[in-house]
Parts: structure tokens; sequence; C-alpha cells
């Protein structure tokens, strides 16, 4: 997978550095084209001689150590990355990068580059917890840089905590899976429904939600991605339609349902990211309303719930249910799962910073019949889709190399 691939590696001054030499090597071994640029802080740790034998390639450390006259080297580093990996980085440079900074090769480079980029923190577990860093870090997940999580154990500083870099097996298996040709859900139809039920009230009013699609779009845009023949059946929403999707937009949660079941025997997997009304107004005035009166009410009627009408009708369907919770998270997925025949459910704290309603990111706990299976960290709803779809495809009943 590594095979010809260049990948940046970005070492920052921290104990961890000395890690980074095992990552260095792991990559160069699986074929990489390793090249590490150091800052200055690193060299503390480590010596650029270590990288420069392990990468065979030259180590930049200073933005003005031009080697080659026939290109500039940060940009010439930028253009040519595959990927850039960050390992270990430090609250400094966490937040130079979400600042925009460039003020040391590293910086520069990534600063000038398109590829996508992982993040693996090492630091003092209060350093990590400082709301700074941790701003810091929801900026530059919301900017789809992933974060390789830092593990929890003895700091080097004394303390124990989270904080420890991500091992270097950990952090090379999660930049080969990115590399990853492997489609696990080829051959599967998959249908996505995203964004907010719109129910009328009159011909200009109407009732709905702060959906902005984003979850249930990136799910599809991912699972897409993994080989599957994709249905996007959307409300209203904000976010761009991801390329190479069938989309089918509809306004009401009555629309939604026949969308989707038009297309249900078909399906393989379905996931309910859509934020649907539970009521609509019992009756849609043809005319708009008008102001005659000093109050007015409206009687609302329930909706018909989608996903329980699949839960109930599903053959081999795989079912992704999304519940939107405030409190009791565990109680009411559970709950929701149960009563709607979910394989899964997907529960986001919809109250909670970073999660749920019109934000890049997400943080959801998911459930199957046994209970929680995975609570995930706050990352952009890009990595979500990607972690949720990993483990659908490794529960499908012919399931092809997920992991
Ligand atoms: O679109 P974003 O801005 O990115 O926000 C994402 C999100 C918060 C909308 C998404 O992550 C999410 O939580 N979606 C589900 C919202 C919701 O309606 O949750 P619920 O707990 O009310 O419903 C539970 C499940 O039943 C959902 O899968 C929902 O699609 C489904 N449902 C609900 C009512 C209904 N009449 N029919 C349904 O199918």
């Amino acid at each position: 997978m590594l095979q010809g691939k260049t990948v940046l590696l970005g070492v920052c001054g921290g104990i961890a550095a000395y890690k980074a030499a095992a990552l260095c090597s792991k990559l160069a071994q699986a074929g990489a084209q390793v090249r590490v640029i150091m800052t200055k802080s690193a060299t503390e740790f480590i010596a650029p001689l270590t990288f420069q034998t392990l990468s065979r390639h030259d180590v930049m450390i200073d933005t003005f150590d031009e080697k080659d006259a026939s290109v500039v080297s940060h940009i010439h580093l930028a253009d040519s990355a595959d990927v850039a990996v960050v390992a270990p980085a430090t609250a400094n440079m966490i937040g130079k990068m979400a600042l925009g900074l460039a003020d040391d090769m590293l910086s520069t480079t990534l600063l000038a580059t398109t590829a996508p980029v992982f993040v693996a923190p090492a630091m003092n577990v209060h350093m990590y917890a400082h709301p700074a860093v941790q701003q810091n870090m929801r900026t530059l997940a919301e900017r789809g840089v992933r974060f390789i999580e830092p593990g929890t154990g003895q700091l080097a500083c004394g303390y124990v905590g989270k904080g420890r870099l991500a091992e270097p097996e950990e952090i090379f298996a999660e930049i080969s899976r990115f590399f990853q040709q492997d489609k696990p859900l080829q051959g599967k139809k998959v249908i996505v429904t995203a964004g907010g039920t719109v129910e009328r009230i009159d011909p200009v009013r109407y009732l709905t939600n702060d959906s902005s699609g984003k979850m249930g779009f990136a799910i599809a845009e991912e699972a897409r991605r993994m080989g599957a023949e994709v249905v996007l059946v959307s409300g209203k929403a904000t976010a761009p339609v991801p390329a190479g999707v069938n989309y089918v937009g509809v306004e009401s949660a009555r629309d939604m349902l026949q969308a989707v079941l038009d297309r249900f025997e078909d399906a393989d997997i379905v996931i309910k990211a859509a934020a649907v009304a539970d009521y609509r107004p019992a009756e849609q005035a043809p005319q708009k309303i008008k102001k005659n009166e000093e109050t007015m009410t409206i009687t609302l009627v329930k909706n018909q719930d989608i996903l329980q009408t699949i839960g109930e009708r599903k053959t081999k369907q795989f079912i992704v249910g999304f519940a939107a919770e405030t409190e009791k998270i565990d109680e009411y997925a559970m709950a929701k799962l149960r009563k709607k025949r979910c394989d899964l459910v997907v529960a986001n704290d919809v109250s909670a910073e970073g999660a749920g309603f019109g934000v890049d990111t997400n943080v959801v706990r998911i459930y199957d019949k046994d209970g929680l299976v995975e609570a995930l960290p706050m990352m952009g709803k890009n990595e979500v889709a990607a972690r949720l779809l990993k483990l659908v495809a490794s529960r499908l009943p012919d399931r092809k190399g997920a992991d």
C-alpha cells in the first residue's frame, strides 16, 4: 500500500521524538519515500542523522537551507507529499497549525501542502486537556486534519494520564489504512438519509430543524469511496452534494418515507442520519395564512417513523439508526435500537460542544443489541463516517476483508 508513496514526516520537539525514528523506519521498509522535517527543538532530542539514515533522504530543519537550487524546498516537499504526518505533534505545533502560522520549515510546509494531514499529539496530560489545545485540535479537525489519539499511561514528565504518543505501529497502521485500496462495500447498495425534513404549514411557512446534512453527506461520500452504490435521500441541507452518489431530494417526512421504501427492497445497508420531524401540521393551508387572530394554534399529527417501518420490514438489510439525544444517551439509544429493530444505533449528544447539528465534527457512541460497541472522541464527520462504515462492513454477513 505504501510502495512509492511520499510520506512527509514532521517531528516536533518532545521526548516522544525518539519513537518517530521507529515510525520512519517502518514507513521506509514498507516502500514509502519518507521525507523528514524536524523542528529545531526536535533536534535537541534526537539527531537528524538518525532520520537521514533511516529514510535515505536529507532531513530538513531550516526553511532557508535550500539544498537544491532548482526548487523551493518547502513548496516542493509540500507538493510531493501523498500524506503528511506530524508525530510527535507538540501543543506548540498544533497551535501554529490552527492559527496558520509559518515560522519554521515544518509549519511552513504544512501550510503549503494540500495532502491529507495526520497529527499524533504527545504532551503532558494537563497540556493536552488545556482548553486552548483542545480548541486548536477542534479547529484542525473541522478542517479535515485527522488525529491519532495519544495513549494513556506513564508520561515522561512523571504524570500518569493521557498524552503519550500513539505507538509507531498504531500510527503506521492508520497511514496504511488511509492508502488501503480495499473497497469493503464494493457491490453493496447503500441508502443514506440526511438533512432535515420540512413540514409545511402554508405555502411560505414550515416546521424544520437545524440539520445541515453534513453527517449524512459524509457517510454517503465515504460509502461511495468504499465502493458502494449510494442513494442519498436528503431533506433540507446546506452541505454540498458529494460526487458519485445518486441524490434524491425530498421535503417532508412522508416524501422521505416513500423515497426510502421505493428503494428499500434492493438495499443492503440503510443508514438514517436524517433529522426527521416527529410531527407535521394536521392541515396544510393552501394559501398564506393571514394574521387575523391574536393567537394561532397549529394541530400537529404524528409522522410515521421511517426507521421503525423499515426495521419491521427488513429481510437482508443492515440498518443503522441515529439517535439525537441530550440526556440518558445510553438508555435512550438502546431503547431506539430495540424499538426500531436496528443493527446499530449511532448516538450523538446534540447538546455537547462539537457534536450534532450544523458543526463539522461529531462525538458519537455506537451501540448494537448487546450495548456499547465504540465510543468515538470528537473527530471530523468524515472520520466518524469512515469509522462507522468500517464497523458496518465488518458486520455484514459476507464481509470483504474489513478490519
Ligand atoms: O445534519 P447535521 O447538521 O450534520 O447533523 C447531524 C444530526 C445531528 C442530524 C445526526 O447526527 C443525527 O443525530 N441524526 C438523527 C436525528 C434524529 O432525528 O434523531 P431522533 O433521535 O429523533 O431519531 C432517531 C432515528 O429515527 C433517526 O435515525 C431518525 O432518522 C429516525 N426517524 C425519526 C423520526 C421519524 N419519523 N422517522 C425516522 O426515521
